[in-house]
């Protein structure tokens, strides 16, 4: 563990964050993709984020800019107060053990020849205890706190032998082993069957708990998001639309993509279920053609003609830690808006969608 403490400030601050990618257009040229433009977000100790938006639209590469496995384009992000772009030597290896990542496949990210056992204690053969009895309990000690015992058995067997759910606790147990501060999980549980998919969400609150971790939850479901996250980033076209608290966003979703986002949310309500729900049609734009000014204008029901197709709409704050970026709520008038200004039909459909939201995932 660091010696960060809550009082020193923000785990994470991701300021004015861009990442491009420059694919070949032909031989002479590329063509940038805008993968994420202009993030900035701070997360404190022990806070959970959940980033959410379709596919594209960001999260991974956002995820992946604050492990520094892809380089930042424009921007910083500073990890316990360093700018992760400067460290090198002992300070990056440090960073590699403080900061950890589980993505979405448990199938590819563990060696089919190795034994449990081995895997779990592969990250300390770099960063842990060179004694290997030491190394052994921690082993030990990370497959007991992720639930698969007994242990010593479990650190016997081949990933082949195990469930997707039980091969996804081993890829945990490598990343908790280490004792980082700093957790990014990619789609944790959506290559996992159903039935497990509760169990390992649970198990990761329970342990960003007991170590006051802090973390960064990459998902497409906003159920498990509003469960598990502090607050909820939703990302469109590569840049956080809205960001609040997440019963806020859940309840009083401002921006027209996320409501639309929570009316494509299954009813809860079996009796229900087949009702046609208002989800906003057409495909999200192209990262490496986005249209200028709001890139959500050329799918938006409530598109202001001549400003959205023009102007980028700056992400602004309206009230208890609740941002948006939509032209709809204006810069200048944005303290003290309510859902009460909010744009009528949209605010309708927040309400409703919400209502279900709650439903769903309250049955879930
Ligand atoms: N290495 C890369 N080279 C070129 N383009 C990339 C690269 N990685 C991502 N992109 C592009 O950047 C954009 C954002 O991708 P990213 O994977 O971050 O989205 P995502 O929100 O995680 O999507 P998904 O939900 O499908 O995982 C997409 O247009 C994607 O095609
Ligand atoms: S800025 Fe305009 S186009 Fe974009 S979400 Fe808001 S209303 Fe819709
Ligand atoms: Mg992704």
């Amino acid at each position: 563990m660091s010696e960060w403490t809550a009082e020193d400030g923000p785990v994470l601050r991701i300021e004015g964050l861009s990442v491009r990618f420059y694919v070949r257009k032909s031989f002479f040229s590329e063509r940038p993709i805008a993968a994420v433009t202009d993030v900035s977000l701070d997360l404190a100790m022990g806070e959970t984020v959940a980033v959410v938006g379709e596919s594209g639209s960001g999260k991974t590469t956002l995820g992946r800019a604050t492990l520094r496995l892809v380089d930042a384009s424009d921007g910083q992000v500073v990890f316990e107060g360093e700018d992760i772009a400067g460290l090198e030597g002992a300070a990056m290896l440090s960073f590699r053990r403080r900061a950890q990542a589980i993505f979405q496949d448990p199938f590819s990210s563990l060696s089919p020849y190795m034994r449990v056992g081995d895997l779990v204690a592969e990250p300390l053969v770099i960063h842990g205890p060179s004694d290997r009895s030491e190394q052994e309990a921690a082993v030990i000690e990370a497959l007991e706190q992720v639930k698969l015992s007994p242990a010593a058995e479990f650190a016997d067997k081949y990933p082949h032998t195990l469930s997707g759910g039980q091969r996804q606790r081993v890829s945990i147990a490598r990343a908790m082993v280490l004792e980082p501060d700093y957790l990014v999980a990619d789609e944790p549980v959506s290559m996992i069957d159903a039935s497990s998919r509760a169990e390992i969400l649970y198990l990761l609150k329970e342990l960003q708990a007991q170590r006051d971790l802090t973390f960064l939850y990459i998902t497409h479901d906003l159920a498990s998001a509003r469960h598990f996250a502090d607050r909820i980033a939703v990302m469109y076209a590569g840049r956080i639309v809205e960001l609040a608290p997440a019963e806020a966003l859940i309840e009083d979703a401002r921006h027209p993509y996320t409501q639309a986002l929570l009316a494509a949310v299954p009813e809860a309500d079996p009796q229900n279920r087949l009702r046609q729900r208002p989800v906003v049609g057409g495909e999200p734009p192209d990262a490496g053609d986005l249209p200028t000014g709001c890139a959500f204008a050329p799918r938006c029901p409530a598109a202001i003609a001549g400003t959205c197709e023009r102007e980028i709409p700056p992400l602004v704050e309206l009230d208890g830690g609740h941002e948006v970026a939509c032209h709809l709520y204006p810069a200048a008038s944005a303290s003290g808006v309510s859902s009460a200004t909010s744009p009528s039909s949209d605010a309708a459909d927040s309400t409703s969608s919400a209502a279900r939201m709650k439903g769903s995932s309250d049955s879930g």
